[in-house]
């Protein structure tokens, strides 16, 4: 008995050490230092046992037992330490890792011009003014001086909503609106969406513009001339060619269209300004008489200006777009380059 008792101690001894996990060291004890292990089993034999072997061999498996218990609790030390060092390891939160970018929008390209058109225009002075889309005829048309059947009213594609209202075909009637609701003296910008019946390659049926105007006593065509060629030195940059060239407009008289240096040759001709060097940003003239007295403004005592610009076709010469389209496809890869 003795010898087993031996040589259980050895073999419980390396199979403890043996054992690399909790688990693996619960399943050794039991089965030697359990109910029914292989300690249990050799003390049951301890009956046949000589009155003075028995406390020697007695004395032996308490020192086995107490002996390997003392080294199965050192070992769950060991085996549990490990077991979380492991886990710590496979866990770690790297805290120098850069953190994960969340990716930011970009402002619209029509937005970002109307913002700087605004900026520039507030620095003269102006402030800003909005107006319905959905607008009646007679601030549309009838008070800029277009009464109904004017042949002028062929030059913009009318989307009608009913007989009497339109989407605006342009920001004009928010002239209309502002100088019916303040007297004299105005000085305001209105940007906006209008509309029109008109869609290929240059022409969208909803597009942007904004509309300007100054009233005032003794407000001269050299105004109107300063003001434009002070925005546009500031919008593309001081040294663009600017020129003023006679046009026509049923609510302004005097009218001018303004042309700038083509931003793409620089003057010399290509495709964009069709080889003139020049390219038309904005109509513009001095308020007619005929729009004063529909707002109740004196003509003989106030004069003013009024200009208007489409902000797709300044966007394009601005950012060197050359597709209209590209600002309403929302494509982000065109998006993401403002
Ligand atoms: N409303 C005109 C257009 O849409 C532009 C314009 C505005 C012309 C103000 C003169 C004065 O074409």
């Amino acid at each position: 008995m003795k010898e087993k008792l031996e040589q259980m101690r050895v073999t419980a001894r390396d199979a403890m050490e043996a054992a690399g996990t909790e688990d693996l060291l619960q399943d050794v004890r039991v089965r030697f230092l359990g109910k029914k292990g292989d300690l249990t089993a050799i003390m049951k034999g301890m009956g046949r046992l000589t009155s003075e072997e028995r406390p020697v061999v007695g004395a032996l498996a308490n020192t086995v037992k107490s002996e390997l218990e003392g080294l199965f609790e050192a070992r769950l030390k060991t085996v549990r330490e490990a077991e979380i060092g492991k886990r710590l390891e496979q866990e770690r939160i790297d805290v120098t890792l850069p953190g994960r970018r969340l990716s930011q929008g970009t402002k619209h390209p029509i937005t970002l011009v109307t913002e700087e058109i605004v900026e520039i225009f507030s620095s003269l002075g102006f402030g800003v003014a909005e107006g319905p889309e959905v607008e009646k005829d007679f601030y549309n048309f009838e008070a800029l001086n277009l009464p109904k059947d004017h042949p002028a009213r062929d030059m913009q594609d009318t989307f009608y909503i009913s007989e009497d209202v339109v989407l605006r075909t342009h920001t004009s009637p928010v002239q209309i609106r502002t100088m019916l609701r303040q007297a004299p003296p105005v000085r305001v910008i209105a940007p906006g969406t209008v509309y029109r019946r008109d869609s290929d390659l240059t022409h969208s049926p909803m597009f942007h513009q904004v509309e300007g105007f100054l009233v005032d006593r003794n407000v001269t065509f050299g105004d109107l001339k300063g003001i434009l060629t002070t925005f546009i030195a500031q919008f593309f940059g001081k040294n663009i060619g600017v020129r003023f060239r006679p046009s026509f407009f049923p609510f302004t008289e005097p009218s001018a269209e303004v042309d700038m240096q083509c931003v793409i040759c620089g003057g010399d001709g290509c495709r964009v300004c069709k080889n003139s060097g020049w390219l038309e940003i904005l109509g513009s003239g001095m308020i007619d008489p005929e729009v004063f007295k529909a707002v109740d403004y004196d003509p003989e005592a106030y004069s003013g200006f009024a200009f208007g610009m489409g902000l797709e076709r300044i966007a394009m010469l601005k950012y060197g777009v050359n597709d209209l389209r590209l600002f309403f496809e929302n494509d982000l890869r065109f998006l993401k380059q403002f």
